[in-house]
């Protein structure tokens, strides 16, 4: 009698532990960039590559930046979220010319849509970028794969941006819009004061659709000079 009380005891205790372990394990995830979140399902659901397509959106709705007819450069562009919300947005009107590293995605595709594969910093692309301008809006995504060094991650990214700066002083026409991605804690404010000579307005906005613990924002140039 005293044995078969043990007995159950004990099963009682591995099936314990069995549960507590087995739910961590395998129904929770390291951290949140594991499981789809609402705006990775979104995008899916919206048919969009990339969830990073409602920082667009938000940028947009609080700037009013895309409008039918521009010709708009993107930079960074691969999936092609972005490029997707521009195609729709101009609804077959206009012209996108989008670049990346990496190609698209299958899915985008667009009668008003050149894409070129290259890196934005290599004189061939630029000129072809030149080749298909000006632009009326210039919108750059562009971000290094990350090596989780925020000192170095967060150079790589300022280099993107003084390129894609530089791409808008260049190549937008007097009156365009300019919005960029940028790692935050670089040098943000001497960018801004860079772009307020380019812009009669400069301001940084973060989108609510950056995940909360990314260090993303973005800096936004409205009506150049
Ligand atoms: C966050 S993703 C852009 C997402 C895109 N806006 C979308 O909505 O699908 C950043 C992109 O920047 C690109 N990139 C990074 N450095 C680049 C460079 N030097 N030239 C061109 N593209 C670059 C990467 O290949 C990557 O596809």
């Amino acid at each position: 009698m005293e044995c078969s009380r043990w007995l159950f005891l004990f099963s009682h205790f591995i099936l314990l532990i069995f549960f507590h372990f087995s739910t961590e394990n395998i129904y929770m995830p390291a951290n949140s960039y594991e499981k789809p979140d609402y705006w990775s399902q979104k995008a899916f659901s919206e048919g969009y590559p990339a969830r990073s397509v409602y920082k667009l959106k938000e940028i947009d709705e609080k700037f009013g930046m895309i409008k039918k007819n521009y010709t708009v450069l993107d930079l960074g562009a691969a999936p092609g979220s972005w490029t997707t919300f521009l195609l729709r947005k101009m609804e077959g009107s206009g012209k996108v010319v989008s670049c990346d590293l990496n190609p698209l995605s299958k899915s985008v595709k667009g009668d008003n849509l050149t894409f070129l594969q290259g890196d934005l910093n290599a004189p061939e692309i630029r000129n072809q970028i030149k080749a298909l301008g000006p632009y009326d809006l210039v919108v750059c995504d562009a971000a290094p794969k990350t090596t989780g060094n925020r000192t170095v991650d967060t150079a790589r990214s300022e280099q993107l941006v003084e390129m894609a700066v530089w791409y808008a002083q260049a190549m937008l026409k007097q009156g365009g819009n300019f919005a960029v991605k940028i790692f935050q804690n670089g040098d943000q404010q001497a960018i801004l004061k860079s772009m307020r000579e380019i812009f009669t307005s400069a301001k940084g906005f973060k989108p609510e659709a950056c995940r909360s613990e990314s260090f993303e924002t973005y800096l936004v140039g409205i009506n150049k000079k």
